[in-house]
């Protein structure tokens, strides 16, 4: 039996985005137990070791066959200690005793519950946790001071923490639509995220918009949010032109991966007939995300928003470290190109001014 278990081990390609991974895979009970892992470090703003727990979680999703022993995931990417720590237990007694235990921990809930409400990141759910605010009722009664995003994630709670449908992100995608061609011509709208990767289920629905002519999509957005308001399909709206001061990251820490598109967070209204409202009610609330780009950074952003976050992610990694190479929601660029067009440009001056000998340039075309 021990013979057998070590012919059958598993190989995959070291980055996400170079394997197929399908929604449904083989080994659910440790991706997981890594991904609540790796939840738990995005709470506690571990980014290395929520990371690391995402890229092993991803490795066991896409695996061929369901996992029997460690001993078959010898050689394989992205399983540091830790992880392998995690799936053998998990392995050996269905459960790992620091998953069960951070799943029942109160910080971990706490986080879960104010974080998941729209507007509120872990450093302000953390601050909360510090005044004695762990749920939903106790921020209520506390009188904190909140925004206006905080409030509009409040009052819609229950909506916005059920799943979106594939029929309401249908049903957006034609209130959208008409918007767009009734007021913009030509412009066009694309379904992007999970939606867009065939997910059946999403927590928002978003959306690309453009115009195939450069600079037309210019005013587009402005007068789609007002439109949908007259409508009456807007609880809230935030829209801005410079993403990462509306990042959960906040202004002091861009993140490389942030757009700089014109963008609009909103939670629509849907009424009976454009969803199936929750009993006893008349609407619901569903969240949206609109993105504006020049047709000529289209396929950039398409490929930047349809996700998932693990995989973008992995994309750009293996662009930089494998192609050497540049990628973001705007653009792809050679970096060796770049840095030798700098190196050129260093030398003409060196040159021309008898100061230096040439340098070599960095990186062989
Ligand atoms: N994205 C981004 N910048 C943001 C937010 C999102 O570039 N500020 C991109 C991410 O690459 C992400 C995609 O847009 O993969 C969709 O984001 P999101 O709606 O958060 O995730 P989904 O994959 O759509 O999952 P869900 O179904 O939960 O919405
Ligand atoms: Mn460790
Ligand atoms: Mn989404
Ligand atoms: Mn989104």
């Amino acid at each position: 039996e021990e013979k057998e278990e070590e012919t059958c081990s598993f190989t995959v390609p070291n980055y996400a985005c170079q394997r197929r991974t399908q929604l449904h895979h083989h080994n659910p009970s440790l991706s997981d137990a890594l991904t609540l892992l790796a939840e738990n470090a995005e709470l506690n703003e571990d980014d290395g070791r929520a990371v690391a727990f995402r890229r092993a979680a991803a490795v066991l999703k896409a695996l061929p066959a369901e996992v029997t022993s460690v001993s078959q995931l010898k050689g394989l990417p992205c399983l540091g200690e830790h992880s392998l720590r995690v799936i053998k237990d998990v392995l050996k007694d269905g459960s790992c005793s620091e998953v069960e235990t951070t799943k029942h921990s109160q910080r971990f809930n706490a986080l879960k519950v104010l974080t998941g409400i729209f507007g509120v990141g872990v450093k302000t759910a953390d601050r909360w946790i510090r005044d004695g605010i762990f749920n939903l009722q106790q921020l209520r009664e506390s009188q904190t001071t909140l925004n206006r995003a905080q409030q509009a994630g409040l009052d819609h709670y229950e909506d916005l923490n059920q799943p979106v449908t594939r029929a309401d992100a249908d049903s957006i995608t034609e209130i959208v639509q008409e918007a767009v061609s009734s007021l913009f011509p030509g412009a066009q709208v694309t379904l992007t995220g999970g939606f867009r990767r065939g997910k059946m289920t999403g927590h928002d629905v978003d959306f690309l918009l453009t115009h195939p002519e450069e600079g037309r999509e210019e005013g587009l957005m402005d007068k789609v949010v007002s439109w949908l308001d007259s409508q009456g399909l807007l609880l809230y709206q935030k829209t801005s032109r410079n993403s990462y001061l509306e990042s959960r990251d906040g202004p002091g820490r861009p993140s490389s991966n942030m757009d700089r598109f014109e963008r609009c967070f909103a939670i629509f209204k849907l009424s009976r007939g454009q969803t199936s409202p929750p009993a006893g009610h008349q609407w619901r609330a569903v969240r949206v995300d609109l993105v504006v780009t020049p047709i000529s950074q289209f396929a950039f952003a398409l490929l930047g928003w349809t996700g998932s976050k693990l995989f973008e992610r992995e994309l750009r990694r293996w662009a930089g470290h494998e192609k050497a190479m540049s990628l973001s929601s705007h653009a792809l660029f050679d970096k060796t190109q770049v840095i030798n067009t700098l190196f050129r440009e260093i030398n003409m001056w060196n040159c021309s001014n008898h100061t230096r000998s040439p340098v070599s340039e960095a990186i062989p075309e």
